[in-house]
């Protein structure tokens, strides 16, 4: 497994790759690496001939007061985790490299109205700061195939719709939330928790499989069905943003009939912001 830090180096090793005709499958992440990373990883390394795996704490997608600062960086540890993995490249480049004019730099990605909504309107500037930092590595990685999870399930449909505009030539795959055992979705951030967070953390995934099943039974209305989510929720102690069912596609509000839905929720727990997801098909 090669570790690279500069994109002079990354660029010499894609064009060499390239050259051979091997196709190329790639996961960008911010590091701390689990079993959620390391399934994309999985599945990467069984579509493409090379897989490659991106490290980066992407300041621009944070937003003033959220925890860019304490973030958790551990590229020894991430570095460790992927000998084990089917890795070909570890690209871990430091700040200077992907923005050489500083992040107050202007230009930008942005995808307008799906950036806007749910997580984007709670964390302006978010889904900006995502795609331009993904753009940034798609145009020096120049991957076949791409790998995001659907624990951040606004995040994928901004970047589909980034690729499709731009017509870049990457598919873009979409694997499955990897859950703890009593079904708090892995994320990073988890280890921002209390002990006492942790245990009540369990709720967000409880509420949303109880709304599911509301939903795919038809007596409740998806407002009704909203509000008692946000309300238990709350009750066990959670700052809820939102909980909204929307369609999967392109998450609009649902109208008679769309059955393909995701019911998606943000909330806090103490310091700590936590989002997840279901997919509900009705069909
Ligand atoms: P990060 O939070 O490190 O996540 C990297 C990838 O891992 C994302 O595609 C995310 O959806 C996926 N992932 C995280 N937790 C998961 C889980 N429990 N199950 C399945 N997949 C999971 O998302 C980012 O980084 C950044 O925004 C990035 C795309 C790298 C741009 O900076």
């Amino acid at each position: 497994m090669d570790v690279i830090f500069d994109l002079k180096t990354l660029r010499e090793k894609i064009r060499f790759w390239k050259k051979d005709g091997l196709s190329i499958s790639f996961v960008p992440t911010m590091g701390n690496l689990h079993a959620g990373h390391l399934s994309l990883i999985s599945g990467a390394s069984e579509k493409g001939d090379k897989t490659i795996v991106s490290i980066f704490v992407n300041p621009i997608q944070f937003g003033h007061g959220e925890d860019y600062e304490k973030y958790p960086s551990t590229l020894d540890h991430d570095l460790t985790k992927l000998g084990d993995e089917s890795v070909d490249m570890v690209f871990a480049p430091n700040l200077n490299e992907l923005y050489p004019a500083g992040i107050e730099s202007d230009t930008r990605v942005t995808i307008p109205a799906l950036s806007e909504i749910l997580c984007g309107k709670f964390r302006p500037g978010h889904f900006s700061g995502v795609a331009t930092v993904v753009m940034k590595l798609f145009n020096n990685v120049q991957p076949d195939f791409s790998f995001f999870g659907a624990k951040d399930f606004q995040q994928i449909l901004v970047i589909r719709r980034m690729v499709e505009d731009l017509l870049l030539p990457i598919e873009i795959v979409s694997m499955p939330i990897i859950r703890e055992i009593d079904g708090l979705a892995m994320s990073s951030r988890n280890s921002y928790l209390s002990k006492v967070e942790r245990a009540s953390s369990v709720e967000i995934y409880s509420v949303l499989v109880q709304a599911a099943k509301s939903l795919s039974e038809g007596f409740t209305s998806i407002d009704e069905i909203e509000t008692q989510s946000i309300s238990t929720l709350a009750q066990k102690g959670f700052d809820v943003e939102y909980c909204s069912v929307r369609q999967s596609l392109d998450l609009a509000t649902p109208t008679a009939g769309n059955k393909n839905l995701v019911i998606l929720v943000a909330a806090w727990l103490g310091e700590t912001r936590l989002i997840d997801n279901i997919r509900l098909d009705l069909s």
